[in-house]
């Protein structure tokens, strides 16, 4: 995209620095564990060791003995006021705190109030708490068993442990390509239960102004205004109105999707300040986090493709059962709820497909969030992008010229997948291409060759992603039935500087600079010049939030339709302080000129100050606009990912040697910026690829409720990321951009899957479930005689 705008405007495609790092890299952020008001408790809560218990009885004598505690609040207390249940996000239910019995390990069961943190953990340690065990359903193929316990007796008419079918697709159509297919292949793939593990943890300071009738509170939230919402319809029968209440999302250390959904500790600190009047503070610790949060992926799938004896793709055909612990609590569109799974078909024109998912409860901790993921896209991307790796391989042809053979042609765009989606804008061929050239392909096909006839592994794996971004069109998309559309706001002053605000919310993607470039770009003030602010509830306008990369595909587009309106009406002050027709102006970044007479103009600043100082008769003063921007479509940003790796035959550990990263996001609007996205994608990629998986024993316990065993990788371990990108402009937003903060995610684990596969396929593996870890890879190789 050639630039528009000089760097001291800093308009799009300019790597500016970040406006936040000053305050970040001087520690002077302001986190919600930052936030101290006079007079402030602290709430700590007790939790459930068992994964299925009845509660027999709750002791909160020696607790109130100690000294500082004022309170102990259990699912009884909250009973009176029916507030111990509450609404998940896909409309099941969840407990606040539980009155009868718990369905997981670490599942809140009362909360502490003290004056002090100290206080507060000493009287949880000295609630006491028995309980009586219930059997316990940790597997979800066993849950649908016959003669399984029920777990949900909450929910009167429940027979079993199924949540809900969901199929897309035309089956009749997929069935008869693979009845018609010269080759199949089919394969189980487990994509497991893992945590965002975010820098921060969660927490919020509920103040309940007595006074003023006004509840505020400051908050891990990706979602201020949906909370407040909910809220609102949650507790407006205790009296809290929306407009009696505000949230405050300040700086947040990473979201990830894991700071969507509404966890009972806010709520428990919520009512805990309503009933005192006193400020109350509740800060999860890092087990706390990693143990009751909602968890992402846990997806059991099956799935077959078709092609054609020449290698021709014809059709794919997936059965799913998602795991979703004891309520389902993923932050999905309500009209799908797995997600968009369906975008599975990836980057390939696919003739036909059928996908069917089955929604399971088991005894662990909710959730299903889009985990850095437009809800569930790394699940499809990962089955899709294994199955084309495996039928390459089975048909003897190499997986980049399978892929080349098969992928959606730039001509067919705009496409209609065979599921249904309508993909934007692409150019798959050209990405890999890019990526097979940068890593040097060809030459590495033959040192592979080499290399096996020596005995040694050497993989080299491809993913070539198709994401699926911008939620959403409002006719297909909503959470709890609000709209998913996004916000903006401008204002700008009489000097002509700005402040504009958003419905989303940062979590360290950088929104405060390149909200400011966008406007920057359009309105031609300078971006060191406008304040962009968000996440205040009473002061920003209504949006639905910052997650699977939606901000730049719906808030960013409000950005640039809020200031063409902006730029509507400074033509017509610029045409009055001119003395000219309007249609008789030419626009460039910040500045109005006569047609024919580039040197008699207005600059921006001028027509601002004459906005409140010299406008036209029978205008309205102020310059200022706001728009809410409801997408046509979802943008489809892609990449393709070329992993290389060596297998450590001895110790089954897998080295990755190079890893190449093609990115195509349309147009930028911070390259620096995106290229940090991608850095972290990346390396959000490989954990899960490598390193994490939360599990379970069989009675429930959590195998990975601390870093000692659930293993984030550190700098040591995360190779060198070689990034580059292409350019395919979204044809129907604003500013030809797509989002891009969750492609690396999506995009990388797959790709070292792949090569890992790849390393191991002439021994006669067909497929490794992530995480790939040594002890795996070794008794595979064990196993095929490799190794002692
Ligand atoms: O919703 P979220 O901010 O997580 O994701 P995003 O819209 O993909 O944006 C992530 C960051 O990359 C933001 O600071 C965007 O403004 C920036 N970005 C960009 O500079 N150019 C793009 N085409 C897409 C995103």
């Amino acid at each position: 995209m050639a630039l528009r705008t000089s760097p001291e405007v800093g308009g799009m495609g300019h790597s500016i620095k970040r406006k936040e790092d000053p305050r970040f890299i001087r520690g002077k952020g302001t986190y919600v564990d930052d936030v101290e008001l006079p007079g402030m408790l602290y709430l700590d809560i007790v939790r459930s060791p068992h994964a299925h218990a009845k509660i027999k009885t709750i002791d909160i004598a020696k607790a109130m003995a100690v000294p500082g505690v004022l309170a102990v609040i259990t699912g009884q207390d909250l009973a009176k006021y029916n507030l111990h249940w509450m609404p998940t996000l896909m409309s099941d239910t969840q407990m606040v705190l539980p009155v009868e019995k718990v369905m997981y390990q670490a599942q809140e069961v009362a909360g502490v109030l003290a004056t002090s943190r100290y206080a507060a953990a000493d009287g949880m340690a000295a609630v006491e708490v028995e309980y009586e065990p219930l059997p316990v359903v940790v597997d979800p193929k066993k849950a649908l068993l016959p003669g399984a316990p029920v777990l949900r007796t909450d929910k009167k008419d429940k027979k079993d442990n199924h949540i809900w079918h969901w199929e897309w697709g035309d089956k009749a159509a997929t069935d008869r390509t693979f009845a018609e297919a010269g080759v199949t292949v089919k394969q189980d793939i487990y994509i497991p239960r893992i945590h965002v593990s975010s820098i921060e943890t969660c927490g919020c300071v509920a103040h309940f102004d007595k006074v003023n009738d006004k509840l505020t509170v400051w908050m891990t939230t990706q979602a201020p205004h949906a909370i407040r919402t909910v809220f609102a319809l949650v507790a407006g029968h205790v009296g809290l109105a929306e407009h009696k209440i505000r949230i405050i999302s300040p700086d947040i250390g990473g979201g990830f999707g894991g700071k969507v959904p509404v966890y009972p500790g806010y709520v428990i600190a919520v009512a805990a300040s309503v009933l005192t009047g006193k400020p109350v503070k509740w800060i999860e610790d890092r087990m706390e986090n990693l143990q009751a949060d909602s968890f992402a992926r846990d997806y059991h799938i099956t799935a077959e493709l078709a092609a054609k004896k020449d290698g021709t793709l014809t059709g794919l055909r997936i059965k799913t059962l998602a795991d979703h612990g004891y309520t389902d609590a993923a932050a999905n569109p309500s009209k799908f709820p797995a997600g968009l799974f369906h975008v599975c078909t990836g980057s390939y024109d696919l003739k036909a497909a059928h996908v069917e998912v089955d929604g399971v409860y088991t005894n662990k901790p909710p959730g299903g969030i889009a985990y850095r993921c437009s809800f569930r896209v790394t699940e499809a991307v990962h089955t899709i992008e294994r199955m084309v790796d495996l039928m390459a391989h089975q048909l003897g042809m190499d997986a980049a010229e399978f892929r080349m053979k098969n992928f959606v042609k730039p001509e067919q765009f705009p496409y209609r997948s065979a599921l249904g989606w309508e993909y934007d804008s692409g150019n798959y061929g050209a990405a890999l291409q890019k990526a097979m050239d940068r890593v040097g392909y060809a030459e590495l096909k033959r040192e592979q060759a080499e290399k096996r006839k020596r005995g040694e592994l050497m993989g080299i794996g491809i993913s070539s992603f198709t994401e699926i971004v911008g939620a959403g069109p409002s006719k297909h998309f909503d959470i709890l039935g609000l709209k998913m559309f996004d916000s903006c706001e401008i204002r700008i002053h009489p000097t002509g500087k700005a402040i504009a605000r958003f419905g989303t919310k940062s979590q360290g993607q950088g929104h405060e600079t390149t909200y400011a470039q966008i406007l920057a770009e359009e309105l031609g003030i300078p971006a060191k010049d406008i304040q962009v602010e968000e996440g205040d509830t009473d002061t920003a306008p209504y949006g639905l939030g910052t997650y699977a990369s939606r901000s730049t595909p719906v808030a960013g587009a409000a950005a640039a339709m809020a200031a063409r309106k902006i730029q509507d009406k400074a033509r017509k002050i610029a045409a009055h302080l001119l003395e000219a027709a309007p249609e008789d102006l030419v626009w460039e970044p910040g500045k109005f000129s006569v047609k024919g007479a580039p040197d008699t103009f207005k600059t921006i600043q001028d027509i601002a100050f004459a906005a409140y100082t010299n406008h036209p008769q029978g205008m309205e003063a102020g310059l200022e606009a706001v728009s809410y921007y409801d997408p046509p479509n979802l943008t489809y940003p892609f990449g393709s990912y070329i992993a290389v790796v060596d297998i450590d035959k001895g110790t089954g550990e897998v080295k990755i040697r190079r890893f190449v990263a093609v990115d195509d996001c349309g147009n930028i609007i911070n390259p620096m910026i995106v290229e940090g996205q991608i850095h972290g994608g990346l390396t959000m990629g490989l954990a899960p690829a490598l390193y994490e998986e939360i599990t379970y024993d069989e009675i429930g316990n959590i195998q990975g409720g601390s870093f000692i065993d659930y293993l984030v990788p550190t700098a040591v371990e995360t190779p060198n990321w070689e990034t580059d990108k292409t350019c395919t402009p979204s044809p129907h937003h604003p500013l030809g951009a797509k989002g891009v903060g969750e492609s690396a995610t999506v995009g990388a684990p797959v790709a070292i899957a792949n090569a890992v596969v790849d390393a191991l396929w002439h021994l006669g593996v067909r497929h490794v479930d992530i995480p790939i870890t040594p002890p795996k890879i070794w008794r595979l190789l064990r196993d095929k005689g490799v190794n002692e």
